[in-house]
């Protein structure tokens, strides 16, 4: 829409400004200072002029018959009615001409008001124009000429077949009824009678037809040789004779090739070039366009931010005085900058709750920025949800969200990047990429995970529950060290105060059975998840796998039966059998089997666990 207003403001502009240079911003084509620069409706242009001072030779003054609109217009060296003068104003324009009502030539038999004045122009500067004009005869066996144009005769013979009485001959262009007594030729100016298509059978009434006259400044005219020289001189404007094979000739000028105006006049030609007015404009026009388009994108980005839940956010975290780090608002165009445009081949990941591209900042840090799939409510709240958990969260094993963009369509969220993978992907997917984790390295992973997850039911300034710990969603660094990630559907116990939802989050194998049930998520929900996640570091299983036995689907209840019946080394991942010290395995096994209890209050508490790990591992060597 504001583009479409621009345009209209443009072509309106451009209007305008066609009409401004057509009137106003034509140079003047009179003598400065003389204010009778009009005689009628006719204008007259430097050499000709009214009055002594006005033309250049006495050659081209104009007398003005007459006021206001009927005055009439006569060049009085020729004494005839002048209709229109042309000068040449710009480069391989129209010649110069003027346009005079000459008296049409009768002979015998007409009617008595003819005229034989004959025109003399020798000694003026005008001449008849062939180029512009048309010789017409009428009359039976009529021979016009006309003479005076040097060597050249011009005449025109109309011959008539008596006996078919009303026959006509015709010289140049008239379909005029033939008078067999009246005989009269004229020129005429060849588009006025295109144009007005005059009635045949009243020419002979007519007592002028109009005709067109070339001038040039010719030899008669005071110092023109002088007056050539120093018009030769100017940049601005291009002389030249009309005759040249003559020493000294008559001759025009036009303005050279980029100006307009009257050649004859000092500083007459200007530059053809926008105004200054028009450039202007349009500086406005091209700045209205950007203030509009900009107004428009922070229109759209405050959109997007309103309803990417940023007032939330930012309420959110003006009043949370206390939280550790402060995630920072990034804008849409640095990511955009960070991730190639978000590029295909910078793809980490792609989930269920959105896409993750590797990016760098415009500082060097290497980002993982995840884009949420979709604008639908529920994973927006989600995206929102999780960037306010964790920037309340300040824990080593904790992926470090570095901050967000609500501006865009969809939300955008901006973690540390951890390069290694998830815990997933090296207990599942055997590969060169993601070697065997020993059991040591699989001790501290579940130490730290747990120390991570302690904090967050404790030490936090409010509890946070994770609500889908699961390996996928532990990332490991470059050092092996466990990073929790993935806080979509965590909650704070202050944002859900109730603790009942009517859905039940999670991921299937790692639910708690209880919460599955109850709808009603504790502490000791994450501590089921924990367990099943334990139970993979021992048994190198997959949480769900249809390759176990049907009442084995299930890692946690197959671990368990295991246990009881005291086969769990037949279980055991082939890393985790190699352990020397099995009391140590054993410890973790009767550690994970009580995370995993069907009853929720006789599970232990992350804390409780951690210090249990924590202990088991600083009696191994590490
Ligand atoms: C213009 O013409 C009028 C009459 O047509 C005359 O009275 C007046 O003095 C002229 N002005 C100039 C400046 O020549
Ligand atoms: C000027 O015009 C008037 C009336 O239009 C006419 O009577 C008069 O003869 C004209 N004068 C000249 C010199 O043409
Ligand atoms: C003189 O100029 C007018 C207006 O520009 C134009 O209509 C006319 O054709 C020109 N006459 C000649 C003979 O070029
Ligand atoms: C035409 O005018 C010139 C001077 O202006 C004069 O010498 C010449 O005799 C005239 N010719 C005719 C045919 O009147
Ligand atoms: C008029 O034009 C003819 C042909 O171009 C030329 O010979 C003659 O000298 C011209 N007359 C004047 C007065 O310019
Ligand atoms: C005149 O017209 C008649 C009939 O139309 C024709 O026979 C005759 O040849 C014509 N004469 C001339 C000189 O054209
Ligand atoms: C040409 O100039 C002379 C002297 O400068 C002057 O007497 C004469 O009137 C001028 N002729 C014309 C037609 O202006």
């Amino acid at each position: 829409m504001a583009v479409q207003f621009v345009m209209r403001i443009t072509i309106l502009v451009l209007l305008t400004y066609e009409l401004a240079e057509a009137e106003a911003a034509a140079p003047p084509i009179a003598k400065p200072n003389c204010y009778n620069s009009s005689c009628g409706n006719l204008e007259i242009p430097y050499p000709f002029g009214i009055g002594p001072d006005c033309y250049m030779d006495k050659l081209f003054e104009v007398r003005c018959n007459g006021t206001g609109s009927s005055a009439k217009a006569f060049l009085t060296n020729i004494d005839k009615e002048v209709r229109q003068i042309n000068i040449s104003k710009r480069y391989s324009s129209i010649d110069p001409t003027v346009q005079v009502q000459m008296p049409i030539i009768y002979s015998n038999n007409c009617r008595s008001s003819g005229s034989d004045a004959a025109l003399n122009i020798s000694g003026s500067p005008f001449n008849f124009s062939f180029l512009y004009n048309t010789f017409i005869s009428v009359g039976c066996d009529n021979f016009a000429t006309i003479t005076g144009l040097g060597p050249v005769v011009f005449g025109c013979k109309s011959h008539c077949n008596k006996s078919k009485n009303a026959e006509r001959t015709r010289c140049s262009a008239t379909n005029a009824r033939e008078e067999e007594t009246c005989k009269y030729a004229f020129l005429v100016d060849q588009n006025w009678l295109e144009s007005n298509k005059p009635d045949p059978s009243s020419v002979q009434y007519w007592e002028t037809v109009p005709i067109v006259l070339e001038w040039s400044i010719s030899k008669q005219i005071n110092n023109s040789r002088t007056m050539f020289e120093s018009l030769k001189k100017r940049r601005d404007v291009r002389c030249s004779f009309l005759d040249e094979a003559e020493d000294f000739d008559s001759f025009a000028c036009v303005c050279a090739p980029g100006y307009h105006g009257n050649p004859y006049l000092p500083g007459g030609c200007q530059v053809i070039c926008p105004s200054l007015g028009l450039l202007f404009l349009v500086l406005i026009i091209w700045w209205l366009y950007k203030v509009i388009k900009k107004r428009n994108k922070i229109k759209l980005k405050q959109k997007f931010f309103k309803r990417n839940g940023g007032l939330l956010l930012q309420q959110q975290l003006s009043s949370n005085e206390n939280n550790v780090q402060k995630a920072k608002l990034f804008n849409s165009k640095e990511l955009k900058n960070a991730t190639d445009c978000f590029n295909e081949n910078r793809i980490l990941g792609k989930g269920g709750q959105g896409t993750v591209y590797k990016g760098m900042l415009i500082d060097g840090r290497i980002v993982a920025i995840k884009k949420c799939n979709t604008v639908d409510e529920g994973n927006l709240e989600q995206f929102i949800n999780e960037i306010i958990i964790l920037s309340q969260i300040n824990h080593r094993n904790v992926v470090k969200l570095l901050g967000c963009c609500l501006e865009t369509e969809v939300p955008l969220l901006v973690y540390e990047f951890i390069p290694n993978g998830t815990l997933f992907q090296y207990l599942h997917e055997e590969n060169e990429d993601f070697p065997l984790l020993t059991w040591d390295m699989r001790l501290r992973i579940a130490t730290e995970i747990a120390g991570a997850l302690s904090y967050l039911h404790s030490a936090a300034s409010l509890p946070i529950y994770h609500r889908d710990i699961k390996s996928a969603n532990i990332l490991l660094d470059e050092k092996y060290r466990a990073k929790v990630a993935d806080f979509g559907t965590s909650r704070s116990v202050t944002i859900d105060q109730t603790h009942v939802t009517t859905l039940v989050y999670g991921t299937f194998g790692y639910l708690d059975p209880e919460y599955f049930q109850t709808s009603q998520f504790t502490e000791k929900s994450d501590v089921y998840s924990f367990g099943v996640v334990l139970i993979e570091l021992l048994t190198g299983e997959k949480p769900v796998s249809l390759t176990r036995s049907q009442e084995g689907r299930n890692l946690s209840a197959y671990f368990v039966h295991s246990l009881k019946e005291n086969c769990l080394f037949d279980i055991l991942d082939t890393q985790v059998n190699k352990v020397c010290n099995k009391d140590e395995v054993i410890a973790i096994a009767n550690l994970a089997k009580r995370c995993v209890h069907l009853n929720g209050k006789k599970r232990p508490t992350m804390m409780e666990i951690m210090m249990e790990l924590e202990g088991v591992q600083k009696v191994s060597p590490a």
